[in-house]
């Protein structure tokens, strides 16, 4: 079950009481981001404005992924996970009503705080539940995930990756931008203490168990470039299908 959403819509109503909605985010994150979503941007601005030493912290990470992603004027690309639209509106914003981005967010408070800004044209949001993407098969040119796979379970971050995989067209780009563990061992402790006091402590764990890179290529894509940004908080990969 998915809706696409325009501002000034309810949300929460298209997939409210579906069994649809995952359980692992009925569990987890439902009540999480009831509450969360209305601090989450000024949250992720004060973060960044420490672990990139100074102001705009986050923009410069943000500007990093576009840089990455690299959008072409007529591209389409879909923002998977998109949170509160911050991410989809900057490429909305950067292919200037040429092309279409959008947007698929699964928590209907953090669609709500995206839908309340101001959207250039060619964006769009859908309600709905990443593992089960409501495009055709290579209907994207391009696609980003950001901040999102380590906070799901295993087996529902490798169905996302998959479903990235299936809808990205053939040579089409992904960018994925997540938490990393820096070689540095206070460093990683200290974003360990860091992250223990948030629900996906255990997701987060397992990805970096199992390597971001090793869960982007099991999917079929090929790894082009990586790096770290932000203190090496985040990993950055760029891969093709
Ligand atoms: C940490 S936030 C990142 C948001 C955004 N990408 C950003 O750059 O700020 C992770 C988001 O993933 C969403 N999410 C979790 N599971 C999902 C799923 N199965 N389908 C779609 N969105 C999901 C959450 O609701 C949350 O808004």
């Amino acid at each position: 079950m998915w809706k696409r959403v325009q501002v000034g819509e309810k949300v929460g109503y298209g997939m409210k009481d579906s069994k649809e909605i995952p359980d692992y985010y009925r569990r987890i994150y439902e009540k999480w981001y009831n509450w969360f979503s209305y601090i989450y941007d000024p949250f992720v601005d004060v973060l960044f404005l420490f672990l990139n030493g100074g102001f705009g912290g986050e923009r410069r990470w943000r500007e990093l992924i576009v840089e990455w992603i690299n959008p072409q004027p007529g591209e389409k690309i879909l923002d998977i996970c998109s949170g509160t639209g911050t991410l989809t509106i900057i490429l909305g914003k950067r292919l200037a009503g040429t092309g279409e981005v959008v947007g698929i967010e699964l928590s209907p408070a953090q669609l709500r705080i995206a839908l309340g800004k101001e959207k250039p044209d060619g964006v769009s949001f859908i309600e709905g539940d990443a593992q089960n993407i409501p495009f055709s098969d290579c209907y994207f040119d391009k696609s980003v995930i950001c901040g999102a796979l380590h906070e799901l379970p295993r087996e529902v971050r490798r169905n996302v990756l998959s479903e990235a995989y299936r809808i990205i067209r053939p040579g089409g780009k992904i960018v994925i931008i997540e938490q990393n563990k820096p070689d540095l061992k206070w460093k990683a402790l200290l974003f360990d203490f860091m992250e223990r006091f948030n629900p996906e402590y255990p997701t987060y764990k397992d990805l970096l168990k199992c390597g971001l890179t090793n869960e982007i290529k099991r999917v079929g894509f090929r790894i082009i470039r990586t790096d770290t940004t932000s203190w090496e908080y985040f990993q950055i990969v760029l891969g093709e299908r």
